[in-house]
Order: structure tokens, then C-alpha cells, then sequence
């Protein structure tokens, strides 16, 4: 069959390297895709957001799959849309309708669900403009820090973590009044401070049974030692090496069958993943977030350890066999290393050419802010590169990733040298 990934980041390019690797992949294309996606894939030039463009190139392209990478096109109803054409009847979508979505387009419709269905998460209130001054005494009751949220999408931006009370309710004040978020922060959760190692959980559903991923641990900080701003991700290690069989086993029976169950009592279909962010404090999972897609970058350390045909599994979501398929993990570890732009998270150069890549024999590079220029592989953005590595152990994993990295570079190229270190 044809296939089409929306999308041009780290996860993409490695959606496109296990699907080509199916033989039930005739052409693959990736819109708008990226470097790395180019070498596997043809890239269309359209974005994910052009909903009238992906229609005509499924068409032309005689596409029967389409999996959708980011939450932006599912949040904005891109299944439905597919779903209520005529023309597109075919078209199986990996990713849910606009209704499911809002699990991670409202962090308020995320807390109602997680609350309706018993799923443990942080206690919480949701506020608007409205009742800004109840928010305020909501502040006076809690101890700090204080986590504020923004409703809506902000582009990972919307969670705020405050350690002091009138600080805490200036920002309240500019998130609600001021549109500090623009209308993500309409409505603004404030909840409880969650003190725990956080995890990331996924699984592959058709809204009935479930196919659990390998887990995985990302590390967002820019900083060694989880130091500085927050990033898109500067590496992953799968399995995260706390997660024992007893905390895997309470993950699955008091966060993930309550949700598959939930979604069926609530009449939400549900085709795609799902990622749990979750935290564990004491032993225990709570749920922080949920997202309607794969991490980035934890699908580079993730997919690397799935042995079965990828391709296979997503084509089974939309045609009732998911439940005999067998996923085979391998026991090997992954992990990812990611090599940013100088200056990311804030201001940094694009354009710069990278150098080496056809050195590298033990890892596999997943392309995620590069583009092909005049044949050559140049920095298109902040996040450039995800360096992958198996092995036996998460340790000798990180090495082949650090002695790939040697071989690769490009001006003012950065990276964490300590991905694992607390682990
Ligand atoms: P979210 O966008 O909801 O994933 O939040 C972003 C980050 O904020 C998470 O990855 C956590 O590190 C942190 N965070 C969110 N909610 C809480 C909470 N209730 N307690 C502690 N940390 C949190
Ligand atoms: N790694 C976190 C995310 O993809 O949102």
C-alpha cells in the first residue's frame, strides 16, 4: 500500500524508517518531511496544516494510510476531515478524531476524564476570567510550588511551575486577562505539585484493545544535570530502567485499561496512540498529560526496539486485527542523544552544513531540523539530529551514540553529554 506521514521531525523520519522497512510498504511519501525522510521517502512539499493539499496528494498519490506525527493537525479535526469526504472513504487515519483529541488540546477535558473515570492525577481546579478571584484563594489554600497550566495548545510552553504565591497570581493574571498564551490560556488548571521521576508510557489502539509499547524516559532540560530551560527533548533511553514489572503492572491496570475503558464509556472512538506522561511518586502512577500521538524524542529511542512489522501493527488499527497481533520488543535497551543548534532553546543559526553523517556505522541518525540545499545536508532548525544506539544495556547504548556523535558535526553543534546520568 502507499503510505503518508505528516510531519518533519526526529519521530517522522523514524516512523519512515520502520514502515519502509515492511513489506507491505509499496511507496512511501512524508509530508513535508525533512533530510533524513528524503533518503527513505518522497517529500511533499505541503504542511501538516493544508488540509486541502494532503487531500489532493492522497488522491494523486493513491494513498490508503496516512499516520499523523504532531497533536496540531489532530487537535484541528484532521481525521474527521478525511473521514467526512466522500472521496477519501479508503483512508485510514493513525490518530484521532478532533473529539479524542482534545485529550491533549484541553488540559481541562484531560483532568474531567482522568477524574470521571477514577485515573489517579494531580487534584485540580480550572478557572477563567471570570472566576479569577476564586483562583487566587485557590493559590492561599495550596502550599507551593504552584503549577499553572494553560488550557490549550502553547506549543509546549503553557506549563508554568511557581514557587511564589504573588508571583503565582500575576501570572494567573496574565494568562487569563492579558492572553499571556492567547486563547490556549482562556482557562487556566492550577494543580497540585506532583514530587516524583516522570516516565512516558505508549500504547497503539483502535479504541477497543491495545498494543503496549516500550516505555521510555526523556530527558527536556537544555542543561546537564536537568539544568536550564525546557526544549523539545534532548534524548530518550527505552526502558527506563526504574520501571520494574510491579510498577508496569499498575500502570497498565490503574491508568491505561481505566482509559481504554473510559474512552468506550464515553462513546470516544479512538484510533492512534496514546502517550501517558506520567510521574511516579512513591511507587505510584499519576497521570500529568496525556497526548493523542508518539514523543519526540522518545519514538527514536522506542521504535528502535520493535522487532514486529511496524507497518503492519498500524494497518491492523483500522481493520479489527490489532488484537492478534503479536508486538514483539526487543530486550535490547535504546537510547537517543539529540544534537541541537548553538543557542537553542533561544535564538540560534540555521543553514550551517552538517559534516560526517555517512561516517557513522554503529547508531542510526534520525534527521529532524535538517534539509537537503544544493545537495548538501544543512540546519533548518533548533532540534537538528537524533543520534540512536541498541545494545545490551542503556550504558554501552549511550557509548556507540557518544562515539557516533565524534564523527558528526556542524558550527556551534551542542548536546548533552550526560543523557542516563541519573539513572
Ligand atoms: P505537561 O505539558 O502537562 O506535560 O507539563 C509539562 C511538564 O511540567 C511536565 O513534563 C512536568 O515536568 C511538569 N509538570 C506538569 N504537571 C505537574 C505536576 N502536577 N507536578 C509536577 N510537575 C508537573
Ligand atoms: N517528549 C515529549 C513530547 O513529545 O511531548
Amino acid at each position: 500500500m502507499n503510505v503518508l506521514i505528516l510531519g518533519s521531525g526526529g519521530r517522522e523520519h523514524a516512523f519512515a524508517y520502520k514502515i519502509k522497512q515492511s513489506p507491505l510498504c509499496k511507496n512511501l511519501f512524508v509530508a513535508p518531511g525533512n533530510s533524513g525522510t528524503s533518503e527513505l521517502a518522497t517529500n511533499l512539499n505541503i504542511q501538516v496544516d493544508e488540509f486541502s493539499n494532503i487531500e489532493s496528494a492522497i488522491i494523486k498519490h493513491e494513498i490508503s494510510l496516512v499516520v499523523v506525527g504532531p497533536e496540531g493537525p489532530l487537535v484541528n479535526g484532521f481525521h474527521d476531515f478525511i473521514s467526512n469526504n466522500d472521496k477519501l472513504s479508503n483512508v485510514s487515519v493513525i490518530g484521532p478524531k478532533k473529539e479524542a483529541a482534545q485529550l491533549e488540546g484541553s488540559k481541562d477535558y484531560a483532568k474531567q476524564f482522568l477524574n470521571r473515570h477514577n485515573i489517579p492525577t494531580a487534584k485540580h481546579e480550572t478557572f477563567t476570567a471570570e472566576n479569577i478571584e476564586n483562583a487566587y484563594e485557590y493559590i492561599d489554600q495550596m502550599t507551593p510550588p504552584y503549577v499553572l497550566k494553560a488550557d490549550g495548545l502553547a506549543a509546549g510552553k503553557g506549563v508554568l511551575i511557581i514557587d511564589n504565591a504573588n508571583e503565582a497570581k500575576n501570572l494567573i493574571h496574565e494568562m487569563l486577562i492579558n492572553s499571556k498564551f492567547g486563547k490556549a490560556s482562556s482557562s487556566v488548571v492550577i494543580e497540585e505539585f506532583l514530587d516524583g521521576i516522570e516516565l512516558s508510557c505508549f500504547v497503539l489502539t483502535d479504541g477497543e484493545t491495545y498494543k503496549l509499547f516500550p516505555s521510555a524516559k526523556d530527558y527536556k532540560r537544555i542543561g546537564e544535570g536537568d539544568t536550564g530551560l525546557n526544549t523539545g527533548g534532548m534524548g530518550a533511553v527505552s526502558p527506563p530502567p526504574f520501571l520494574s514489572s510491579e510498577l508496569l503492572n499498575k500502570i497498565e491496570n490503574k491508568v491505561i485499561k481505566p482509559t481504554i475503558e473510559g474512552l468506550k464509556k464515553d462513546e470516544i472512538e479512538y484510533q492512534g496512540f496514546i502517550f501517558f506522561g506520567l510521574i511516579k511518586v512513591d511507587d505510584e502512577p499519576y497521570v500529568i498529560e496525556y497526548n493523542v500521538r508518539m514523543g519526540d524524542p522518545e519514538t527514536e529511542a522506542v521504535l528502535p526496539r520493535i522487532k514486529s512489522d511496524f507497518l503492519d501493527l498500524l494497518i491492523s488499527v483500522n481493520n479489527g486485527n490489532l488484537e492478534n497481533q503479536n508486538l514483539v520488543i526487543d530486550e535490547d535497551s535504546a537510547v537517543t542523544v539529540f544534537l541541537v543548534s548553538g543557542g537553542y532553546p533561544e535564538k540560534y543559526e540555521k543553514n550551517q552544513e552538517i559534516f560526517g553523517l555517512q561516517k557513522v556505522s554503529d547508531s542510526t541518525v534520525f534527521h529532524a531540523g535538517a534539509i537537503k540545499k544544493d545537495k548538501k545536508i544543512v540546519t533548518s532548525g533548533g532540534r537538528v539530529l537524533a543520534v540512536s544506539s541498541s545494545a545490551e544495556t542503556i550504558e554501552l547504548a549511550l557509548q556507540k551514540s557518544y562515539n557516533s556523535i565524534k564523527k558528526i558535526n556542524f558550527k556551534n553543534m551542542n548536546y548533552r553529554k550526560d543523557i542516563g546520568f541519573d539513572l
